[in-house]
């Protein structure tokens, strides 16, 4: 297979590359990266991939090169974003462009192609659960999102869903829910946390903490994609989590205590506006319908999390 695969040099892409070039060694993959402030190309290791790996720095929004690339390729992945809510609501207009506009290029090529499309999206889409809330997003939950970041990914999704429907474009979606794990930017929690424990600067943790997110090791959010790839059906949202909701303050403390660090270091700091309070995720669908399950369990991918980034110091 001849993949695209964009935003390859952030997170999740990047992690997603290494994953399927090294289980399926008769694909190549070329990732398109615009190369922000979140990405780094050395997460990948070009040299191990020989011809079956290239990176080609441009904005997905670039409809003339897009369609340049886009010939001849079999499957599309859109890892392509602006991820970070907090930079959302100081500075939306980037996430319109990447968010919304950069989808709509890559569907016109896949349009254009007959290319097989796969839009990465979130749980944000559908807003926020109450705290003490025992509801569980699934399929059929209606999309409510309530920041920029996640009304550009919702819109993207309808957007999605429309050239499904009007074009009968060979697409489907995953909205996965929190993910950490190896190369993750150092403006989210879990790395946030790790960096500062180890540098010995206070850790920041908004409002009271008891913000509730439901997290994902890296690897077991590429194992669903590469499940809905091969087993997913065409024209279908699969919802993707590991059932692990645990409070923000929780997560911050496992990771002092993993470190031998004193929960002195965590600060209160005024909470961000409109803090969605909690997202819980119902995975059965992907579950009954691909046969996916994730492999790791919360401690052991926060043991694996923490040593890469002991490492990397
Ligand atoms: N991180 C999470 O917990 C999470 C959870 C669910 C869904 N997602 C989704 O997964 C995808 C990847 O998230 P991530 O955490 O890896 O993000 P990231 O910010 O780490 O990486 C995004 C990558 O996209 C690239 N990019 C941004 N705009 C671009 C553009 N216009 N053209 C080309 N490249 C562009 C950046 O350079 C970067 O390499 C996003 O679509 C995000 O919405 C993330």
């Amino acid at each position: 297979m001849n993949m695209i695969v964009t935003g390859g040099a952030g997170f999740i892409g990047s992690n997603f590359i290494n994953y399927w070039l090294k289980r399926h060694k008769d694909d190549s993959i070329v990732n398109i990266d615009m190369l922000t402030y979140a990405s780094n190309p050395d997460f990948i290791n070009k040299e191990q991939y020989g011809d079956r790996y290239t990176l080609i720095r441009t904005d997905i929004c670039d409809r003339e090169l897009i369609m340049q690339h886009a010939k001849g390729v079999d499957t599309i992945i859109n890892f392509a974003a602006e991820s970070h809510v907090d930079n959302s609501i100081n500075n939306p207009e980037q996430f319109l462009h990447s968010n919304y506009m950069g989808v709509f290029s890559l569907l016109e090529a896949v349009k254009k192609y007959d290319i097989r499309y796969h839009q990465i999206s979130t749980d944000e889409v559908y807003g926020s659960l109450p705290l003490n809330s025992a509801t569980k997003f699934d399929e059929n939950t209606k999309y409510n999102p309530r920041n920029p970041y996640s009304a550009t990914k919702a819109a993207a999704d309808f957007l999605v869903n429309s050239y499904i429907n009007t074009y009968g474009i060979r697409a489907t979606i995953s909205n996965c829910s929190n993910n950490y794990g190896p190369h993750q930017h150092e403006e989210k929690l879990i790395p946030k946390t790790i960096r500062h424990a180890l540098s010995g600067e206070n850790i920041p943790v908004y409002g009271r903490g008891n913000q509730i997110r439901d997290w994902i090791y890296v690897e077991d959010h590429c194992s669903a994609v590469e499940s809905i790839i091969e087993k997913g059906r065409i024209g279908e949202t699969y919802l993707v989590s590991s059932r692990n909701e645990l409070e923000n303050l929780q997560v911050v403390k496992s990771i002092l205590s993993y470190m031998n660090k004193s929960e002195d270091m965590i600060q209160f700091v005024k909470d961000r506006p409109g803090h969605d309070e909690h997202y819980a995720i119902d995975p059965s669908k992907i579950e009954r319908e691909t046969g996916w399950k994730p492999k790791h369990d919360f401690e052991e991918g926060l043991k694996k999390t923490i040593e890469y980034y002991l490492g990397e110091k």
